[in-house]
């Protein structure tokens, strides 16, 4: 490793309750899944255990509920060696959960109740600061109040850390605010909710990712699945293939991506080659059922990427 990277996440941690199902039920009917597995996620964690396992010293800025999930969730951050210091219980609020179906494709569809995560505040990521100020990015995304994600962008720019914003659920947000991320980091449901308009393919990304650049955004990746990732700055686009597999749970791929590029980037990797590594690393994480469940070791990462990555 070039240079330990410092990574702080400031986000949701959910309890995931996946049902593994072909069919789904009408209004008044019973039905029968296939299986089912409990396991941590939100789309924060996720971010901040890739990153983690991708080698990254890792703080979790986050809250977490007042029943049986909140101390499991404080556990599975220190277990995995992420700072939990400042991953604050809640009282009388319940843990952010995800009710998530997988179909047969490994395709996913997820209902998330933000419990806690809706209450991390302004004033929680000022008493961050000092777990903040070391990092080489903050990293974000939108399962807690947007007014501490603006709020946290403007303080990753005051503090000259760089930063990257995940807008995941979509949602259409404020480009002015948006525009202090050093990234933007979209798949293609979040980058249509958030340029308002529809993104199908390649084409649709491009000039998706045009309009966001001239709202002034500063760079955006658009996450397109199996045809891998299109980076879009002032300066030009490029988009990067994605390496193929058949995937079994897609459940959190796009965190993966997230969570390891910014390890990539703050380690020192070029742009496009530290993408090429985040799309590896998603790919490998559809193979696994789970969420961080299915997320790979870096030399797991590594040792693929010697097969793969030329
Ligand atoms: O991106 C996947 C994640 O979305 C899941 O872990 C779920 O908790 C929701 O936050």
């Amino acid at each position: 490793m070039k240079h330990q990277p410092r990574i702080a996440v400031i986000g949701s941690a959910n309890i995931d309750l996946v049902t593994y199902t072909d069919q789904f039920p009408r209004p008044g009917e019973t039905i029968f899944g296939r299986e089912f597995s409990l396991g941590f996620g939100g789309k924060g964690a996720n971010q901040a255990v890739a990153a983690r396992l991708c080698g990254a010293e890792v703080a979790m800025v986050a809250r977490v509920g007042d029943d049986l999930f909140g101390p499991a969730n404080i556990q599975n951050f220190a277990a995995r060696g992420v700072n939990t210091s400042r991953v604050l219980p809640t009282p009388g609020v319940s843990s952010g959960v995800a009710p998530i179906f997988v179909d047969s494709l490994g395709q996913n569809r997820i209902l998330v109740v933000k419990g806690a995560n809706d209450r991390l505040s302004p004033a929680d990521v000022d008493a961050a600061a000092a777990v903040l100020e070391g990092a080489d990015f903050l990293v974000m995304q939108l399962e807690v109040p947007l007014e501490t994600v603006y709020y946290a962008l403007r303080f990753a720019r005051q503090h000259g850390i760089r930063s990257i914003l995940n807008p995941a659920p979509g949602q259409a947000l404020d480009l002015a605010q948006v525009a202090h991320a050093d990234y933007v980091i979209p798949n293609e449901t979040e980058a249509e909710a958030l340029a308002g308009m529809p993104v199908h393919n390649l084409e649709d990304a491009r000039a998706c990712a045009q309009k966001l650049l001239d709202g002034g955004v500063r760079r955006v990746i658009v996450t397109l699945g199996a045809n891998g990732a299109l980076c879009a700055a002032p300066d030009g686009m490029t988009h990067v293939p994605a390496f193929p597999v058949q995937p079994v749970d897609t459940t959190g791929a796009g965190d993966a991506f997230i969570g390891s590029l910014a390890c990539f980037l703050a380690e020192g990797f070029a742009e496009m080659d530290a993408i090429a590594r985040a799309n590896l690393y998603a790919a490998l994480s559809t193979l696994g059922a789970g969420t961080q469940k299915s997320f790979v070791t870096r030399q797991r990462l590594d040792a693929e990427w010697a097969v793969r990555g030329a």
